[in-house]
């Protein structure tokens, strides 16, 4: 072996290494390929151990080729590892990236039933004027839902009100106006209280009746309560529900637990007093049952009538409803069609 053949040979791995160098594509050709340049069986050892052929003067200048060969390789090599490194890690960016921007499809949310809306807007005006929330049971005694309330066993009052009865005294509740009588039963006056929740009459289903339906009470009770009291409430009431130019009028009508009594008109919502099919032309429509509590209920209630006086009204919330958001048959309330419910949506 020459010395010409070192030189030739060094220049052939020089050549060689380019070359292998284009085709390598990922970390395992490139190891493969350092261990035959650079490795112990390699190339470059190979030729140095030939070294011992040349001629002894011939050597070091041979070893310096050789090792300058190695470092320009090893070089090329790290070089490329490096460039290697980096494209696998834009690989890897790429196949992670998250587009922050994608939108999603909805989750279908759910709707606020109509009754529900018009409880939490009843709840909200009057709380706003004072009053509390309170409940009360639904199965009910004879006691709390008739005879406080000053109707006797045997009152023809009681067949107004179809009542379901689970046992002679036990009953599901035909009014919210119990919860008065529980309330004026434990509590002291000044009392001022809103009652919503569900009551049961034995009514055939129709447009306008169901078995189920939902009323609220209110009651106040103080020294000096009086009728224009109860008026100017339920005028606020309206206004707050209907607009400023929504009025009440008040009709003579009779409840046994208030005395005197009145059916209360509003304004019609449709017309706003016109005349319209909703009021049947008389610009008014009979929402409420409302009256300065009884005496004789105070009484039985353990209240003394001669210091304080009180006012009651009730009404119904799904007529609140259907007249609210133009609704012509109650059943589409209990029927949870979605193609009805999904129309009260706030969003
Ligand atoms: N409870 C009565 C009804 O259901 C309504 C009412 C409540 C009337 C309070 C007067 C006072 O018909």
């Amino acid at each position: 072996m020459a010395f010409s053949d070192i030189q030739e040979q060094l220049r052939a791995i020089r050549e060689e290494a380019e070359a292998q160098l284009q085709k390598v594509g990922d970390k395992p050709a490139l190891d493969a390929l350092k261990l035959k340049l650079l490795g112990k069986k390699g190339d470059l050892t190979a030729l140095l151990r030939s070294m011992g052929q040349l001629l002894p003067e011939e050597r070091p200048q041979a070893g310096q080729m050789i090792n300058a060969v190695r470092e320009e390789l090893t070089g090329k090599l790290e070089e490329f590892d490096a460039k290697l490194r980096k494209l696998e890690q834009e690989r890897k960016l790429e196949r992670e990236a998250i587009d922050v921007t994608e939108t999603r499809k909805r989750t279908p949310m759910g709707c606020i039933h109509p009754i529900s809306l018009v409880q939490e807007e009843l709840m909200r005006v009057f709380t706003s004027m004072g009053f509390d929330v309170v409940e009360g049971p639904e199965v009910e005694l004879d006691l709390y839902n008739f005879e406080l309330l000053n109707v006797p066993k045997n009152h023809p009052a009681r067949d107004a009100q179809d009542t379901f009865y689970i046992e002679d005294s036990i009953l599901l509740r035909s009014q919210t106006s119990p919860v008065q009588a529980r309330t004026m039963l434990t509590k002291k006056p000044p009392i001022r209280i809103i009652c919503p929740g569900r009551v049961y009459r034995a009514d055939e289903v129709d447009a306008t009746h169901s078995p189920v339906f939902h009323q609220m009470e209110g009651l106040v009770i103080d020294e000096d309560v009086t009728m224009a009291d109860l008026k100017g409430t339920l005028d606020a009431f309206a206004k707050a529900l209907y607009g400023e130019d929504v009025t009440t009028r008040f009709r003579p009508s009779f409840f046994p637990f208030t005395e005197p009594s009145a059916e209360v008109d509003l304004t019609c919502v449709n017309c706003h007093g016109k005349g319209c099919r909703v009021c049947k032309g008389t610009g008014w429509i009979e929402v409420l049952g409302a009256g300065m509590v009884n005496p004789k209920v105070l009484e039985m209630c353990g209240i003394d009538s001669k210091r304080y006086r009180g006012f009651a009204f009730g009404l119904g919330m799904e007529r609140i409803a259907m007249l609210r958001y133009g609704i012509t048959d109650m059943r589409l309330l209990y029927e949870n069609d979605v193609r009805f419910l999904s129309q009260f949506r706030d969003d």
